[in-house]
């Protein structure tokens, strides 16, 4: 069953077109990816589905289970179950870890806390006080973003790049924390312009120049981006896609 249904969504800044009307269809508790060479819309769209400042005007419709929530602001979509962890994950000076993981969880804070660090392959004690800002490394940062995620048991979450600044072994405590949120119901939406991600999704929407191209399964669109995509076949004549001019 269909949990969001993005509809026909084009968004644009300063007279360029960056989304042309983009259609997808994300099911209750399946793990999908969009993925697309650099600067084709990707994050921009997770934005628009965030509802980021400066990404809530756009043109068509999204619609969560059932209904629309355009116009609503990132804290009332957060209400409702939706979240991200972002490419580049934030920084908070002074906010220790325990805290930036524990704050959407109802009930036991701490054991929750300590279950999500671990899911993401992190050692509880060796985390618990240090603060989420720069003297954490990006690869740290990325991996407490995911925890948080993980304690709040999300309807809807978008990973922006969740592969971006990760070793090869923590690579896998990734793709666990993926699994475990699909095996709880959550819709699950990969960013991504990596096959090895791809692989761990179900079902596969291609992004070139702010449109999708193809959709279907991952042995349907994995050979497609990596044969004509890499190099982008349209990255000298968008227009050929419908794209920005
Ligand atoms: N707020 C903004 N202001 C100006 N340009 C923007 C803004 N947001 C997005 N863009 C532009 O939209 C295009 C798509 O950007 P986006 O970040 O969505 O690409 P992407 O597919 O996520 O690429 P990457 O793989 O490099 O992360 C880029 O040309 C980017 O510069
Ligand atoms: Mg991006």
């Amino acid at each position: 069953m269909g949990v969001l249904k993005v509809k026909n969504i084009k968004w644009s800044i300063d007279g360029a077109n960056i989304l042309n009307g983009i259609n997808m269809d994300f099911k209750r508790g399946s793990v999908h990816a969009i993925i697309g060479p650099n600067g084709v819309g990707k994050t921009t769209l997770g934005n628009v589905i965030m509802g980021l400042d400066g990404y809530r005007d756009f043109e068509g419709d999204l619609v969560f289970n059932g209904r629309s929530i355009k116009g609503q602001d990132i804290y009332q979509r957060a209400k409702k179950g939706i979240t991200m962890a972002w490419q580049e994950p934030a920084r908070f000076e002074g906010l220790k870890v325990d805290k930036f993981i524990g704050a959407g969880v109802k009930g036991n804070k701490g054991k929750a806390v300590e279950d999500a660090l671990e899911k993401v392959g992190m050692n509880p004690s060796d985390y618990f006080h240090r603060a989420v800002d720069k003297n954490l490394s990006g690869g740290e940062r990325k991996k407490i973003e995911l925890a948080s995620i993980l304690a709040i048991e999300p309807k809807l979450v978008i990973l922006d790049e969740p592969d971006s600044g990760i070793d090869v072994a923590s690579l896998q405590n990734i793709f666990n924390a993926v699994a475990y949120l699909k095996k709880q119901g959550t819709t699950v939406i990969l960013i991504t312009h990596s096959m090895e991600v791809l692989k761990h999704s179900e079902y596969a929407f291609l992004l070139c120049c702010g449109a999708v191209l193809k959709e279907g399964s991952v042995d349907e669109i994995g050979p497609y981006f990596e044969n004509r995509c890499l190099p982008c076949e349209h990255v000298n004549e968008p227009e050929k896609n419908g794209a920005r001019v």
